[in-house]
């Protein structure tokens, strides 16, 4: 029984040796150490053994099925060790083949310029605020010197939200100038602010019109300001966003808001000023409007016209990327498409 124990013990080792996949070594398992094992069998008829012959054999048989038990484990683990470095072999791995790229985000292009034009007016010391998109009649007209009925209202293609809120109406603001009012209720001169936003407009879409935008809104109010003031400040930003060389023209406009009004264009950047499409063949493209804050404004929002005096200008943001780039069509600013937008 010595020898038989000793054999299989042989055995055993002999075919766990050559066992390589864990499908296997289970049935090694099960062969040499399950239940009808004849290991198992062994030492389950240790007790009807003659009495000498059973410290032996028991012990032995107890001593082989220890090592087989070990055995098992080591292989088990090699076993294991084996599969996690045999894909590399097996799917041929290149690790010297480039990483996937992750896809990085940008900053949208009007983010991107609205960035540039806050810092050009950080730098001369404005503040800047946001206000709400959805405004008061009172702040987007009334207390600009639009009353109803005012023709100007014309220039304001108007989303309404409601006509009657307690009497009062709320649309969608149609122009960043309403924040002047709001800003100048709150504090007093010396203001210097500027206000970047959207505003919206009723209006059908085409290759310059929008129906919502960005503008950035500028206002100035302290003792002594004047028209030089704001052309200087002006032809500084102009500078700042289309260099050195550009031609800028600063002329008469009408804005109920300001007296006087004005208009800042600048050279049209497709044609050096020839005449072309982007600027209706005028060789001049307006980007902003602007003016001194009249009189019954600052009146308006208790501020004495007669010590205090200041300016103001709206600016189209969209424009001068448009400009900047030769953008032909504002509509591709906000349809998401990425083939644009990934450009800039
Ligand atoms: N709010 C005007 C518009 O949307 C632009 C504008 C003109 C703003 C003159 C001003 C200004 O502050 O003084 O057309």
């Amino acid at each position: 029984m010595l020898k038989q124990l000793r054999d299989l013990h042989a055995q055993a080792l002999d075919e766990l040796d050559k066992v390589d996949n864990s499908r296997e070594l289970e049935l090694w398992r099960v062969r040499h150490l399950g239940k009808k094992s004849t290991l198992t069998e062994i030492l389950r008829s240790l007790a009807t053994l003659p009495l000498e012959e059973r410290p032996k054999i028991g012990a032995l048989a107890n001593e082989i099925k220890k090592t087989l038990e070990s055995s098992l484990e080591e292989k088990k683990k090699l076993l294991q060790e084996a599969l996690l470095s045999s894909p590399q072999k097996s799917a041929r791995l290149d690790v010297t083949l480039p990483g996937r790229a992750l896809p990085i985000g940008r900053l949208h292009p009007t983010t991107q310029i609205l960035n540039e034009i806050c810092d050009v007016f950080k730098n001369m010391g404005f503040q800047v605020i946001e206000g709400p998109d959805v405004e008061w009649d009172y702040y987007n007209f009334e207390a600009l010197n639009i009353p109803e009925h005012h023709p100007a209202r014309e220039m304001f293609a108007t989303l309404w939200i409601d006509t009657d809120v307690g009497g009062k109406a709320r649309l969608l603001r149609t122009h960043t100038s309403p924040m002047q009012i709001r800003m100048m209720e709150r504090e007093r001169p010396p203001i210097r602010v500027i206000v970047p936003g959207r505003a919206y407009r009723y209006e059908a879409t085409d290759a310059t019109h929008e129906s919502m935008f960005y503008q950035v809104e500028g206002l100035a109010v302290d003792k002594g300001i004047t028209l030089a003031d704001l052309k200087g400040t002006l032809f500084d930003l102009c500078r700042c966003l289309f260099g050195e060389e550009r031609k800028v023209r600063f002329r008469c406009d009408y804005f109920p808001f300001v007296e006087p009004g004005v208009e800042v264009a600048i050279g049209c950047s497709g044609c050096d000023g020839a005449g072309c499409r982007l600027c209706g063949y005028s060789g001049w493209i307006e980007i902003l409007g602007a003016g001194m804050v009249h009189p019954d404004v600052l009146a308006r929002v208790d501020i004495d016209p007669e010590l205090y005096s200041g300016f103001a200008f709206g600016l189209g943001v969209e424009r001068i990327p448009m400009l900047h780039y030769g953008i032909d069509d504002i509509r591709l600013f906000y349809s998401n498409d990425l083939r644009f937008l990934r450009q800039f």
